[in-house]
């Protein structure tokens, strides 16, 4: 690892400074041994907004040469760092060393006059570049370095995982590819700042905070962003009221409850983003779900947003979420496995329904990583009688209370290797009492059920909730099937000693193929065809029926 390391020393830039502490190297070593000082949740998004806001997101219509276009853009103040990328189009984001300079280049930026389309005035620092004299077509186009926010293709990762050198190399090596890099975290948070600016339009001092898999070191490439808009700012101005005679009768409007003050204000916003946000498209407002959100696209960033508010605790477990992926290096590679491997045999999908999510993922593996012998992370409990005086936080009544600072939580003293946890998983899963027993990261051990939910899975601070309340039995029989037969195939590669790397996919690798979910369709095939086409002439015979009638 050292070569690396001194090579993000010598860089000597803040940003990759953000980048080693934020997200551990994939190395195969245990967090144990790394004793790099690791920041907090809130320094790393205060240090991370404010870079945010240092920077413009530029759609150039045209490719340009990198050197003019810094050249321009110095006029108005040193330039930190910058990144070209495709999406839809041709970007690049360039972070200013000063916020004055961002000022500066927006005092010099017009609004588009179109004779057939009005346009909004709305300042953004989402700018196009419109040269006064682009490139002819026929001649030669600037040569532009772009950055990659895509994954890796599956044959591609294929041919890394069978090149791998062991198993523990394969789930690194995964890891590596998917995780957000730096410029996407850095576009990531550029987006919210972007949305932030919009919201700010109707609630001057809100903040718009990203959350989820964006910040919580469990994002991969492509993910989605989830923002939360904290108007707790804003709340803070209430405090005076109480100092004199005068309410503030513009800031408070009283509404039946407190859902429905949230929906209003993210109606409000829905529509604000889909009139005036810049590259805001297919905006949908679902304000009836349990937590009320507002959907859309950021075309220029590419990510598919979920803005909500009044949302803390979900805040609150992105930092939770944090601190586990901080502690140990292996805890990411794992998760990151688990995921994809969840994802390749459909037990996990974009579309909201009755599979397991992500999330529930996540907790499934920090709740296996509990019950190590000795334990690889701590308990929520244990986290919480680590806390100091500051870290105290209750949410709705609900006690959201740990530690927050890594460095006081001692490291495990477990070594066991990424291969040996990635089989154990699958067999612990494989034979979980689902039907008598729940999953609680709070105490890091099993309950019993209170309900008859098929996956019980306690949510940390809402103890009463379940956050695989959607999963149904099918999905969960599938679930485990899929896992016994996965630690199965390790063992048997175990017991035959394959000697990596080699051409056919082995290891990780092997578990990934659809082969290994398809051996169990083959003996249900002929039952499952038949009841499919009885069910199909029942049918018919029903709308013949109909029709005669
Ligand atoms: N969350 C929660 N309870 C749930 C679902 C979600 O508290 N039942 C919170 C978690 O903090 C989660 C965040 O909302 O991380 C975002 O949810 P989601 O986008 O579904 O999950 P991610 O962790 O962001 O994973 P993904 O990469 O699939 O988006
Ligand atoms: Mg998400």
């Amino acid at each position: 690892r050292c070569p690396a390391f001194i090579r993000l020393r010598c860089a000597g830039t803040v940003a990759a400074d953000l980048r080693r502490e934020e997200q551990p190297s994939g190395s195969v070593e245990t967090g144990s041994k790394d004793k790099t000082p690791k920041k907090t949740f809130p320094e790393v998004q205060n240090e991370r907004r404010e870079q945010a806001q240092r920077t413009v997101l530029i759609h150039c219509q045209n490719k340009v040469s990198e050197r003019k276009f810094l050249k321009y853009l110095s006029q108005h103040g040193r330039i930190h760092s910058h990144f070209f990328y495709e999406s839809f189009g041709f970007y690049a984001v360039v972070e200013f060393c000063q916020k004055d300079s961002v000022d500066s280049l927006l005092k010099g930026t017009q609004t588009p006059a179109n004779g057939t389309e009005a346009a909004i005035p709305f300042r953004s620092r989402f700018l196009s570049l419109k040269l006064r004299s682009p490139p002819s077509q026929g001649s030669e186009q600037p040569q532009v370095l772009l950055n990659n926010q895509l994954p890796p293709s599956n044959r591609k990762l294929s041919e890394l995982l069978c090149a791998a050198k062991s198993i523990d190399d394969q789930l690194n090596t995964l890891l590596k590819e998917f995780q957000l890099t730096e410029e996407n975290t850095r576009l990531r948070y550029l987006t919210s700042s972007l949305i932030e600016d919009i919201a700010a339009a109707y609630f001057p001092d809100c903040r718009v905070k990203p959350f989820g898999s964006s910040v919580n070191t469990f994002g991969k490439l492509g993910c989605d962003l989830d923002m939360f808009l904290d108007l707790d700012e804003t709340k803070k101005l209430d405090i005076q009221k109480n100092k004199g005679n005068f309410l503030i009768e513009f800031q408070v409007k009283n509404v039946a409850s407190e859902r429905m003050a949230t929906q209003k204000i993210l109606s409000v916003l829905g529509e604000c983003l889909d009139h005036f946000g810049p590259g805001c498209v297919s905006v949908q407002k679902i304000l009836h779900a349990r937590c009320p959100l507002v959907r859309f696209s950021h075309q220029a960033s590419g990510f598919q947003c979920d803005l909500t508010t009044n949302n803390r605790i979900a805040m609150k477990s992105s930092e939770l979420l944090y601190i586990y992926g901080t502690l140990d290096a292996r805890v990411r590679a794992l998760v990151c496995s688990v995921r994809y491997w969840a994802r390749a045999h459909s037990l996990t999908s974009s579309i909201p329904g009755a599979w397991i999510t992500n999330f529930s993922l996540t907790v499934m593996v920090i709740f296996f990583l509990q019950r190590r012998s000795p334990p690889i992370l701590p308990t929520l409990d244990t986290l919480m009688t680590l806390a100091d005086e500051e870290d105290e936080c209750v949410i709705e009544g609900n006690n959201c209370t740990f530690i927050r600072d890594l460095n006081k939580i001692k490291p495990s003293e477990n070594t066991e290797s990424l291969e040996v946890l990635l089989k154990e998983f699958f067999e612990y899963f494989g034979n979980f009492a689902f039907s008598k027993n729940s999953i609680n990261i709070r105490q890091g051990r099993e309950q019993n059920k209170p309900d008859s939910s098929p996956l019980h899975i306690q949510n940390p601070f809402e103890t009463s909730l379940n956050i695989s309340k959607n999963v149904n039995q099918s999905q969960l029989q599938r679930f485990v099937e899929l896992a016994r037969e996965s630690a199965w195939v390790l063992q048997q590669e175990e017991a035959a000693a394959p000697c990596p790397p080699s051409k056919q996919p082995w290891g990780l690798a092997a578990l990934l193929l659809p082969s290994i979910a398809q051996n169990k369709k083959v003996q249900k095939k002929l039952p499952s065809e038949r009841i499919k086409s009885l069910l199909e002439s029942v049918k018919n015979n029903i709308a013949q029926s109909a029709t005669h009638t």
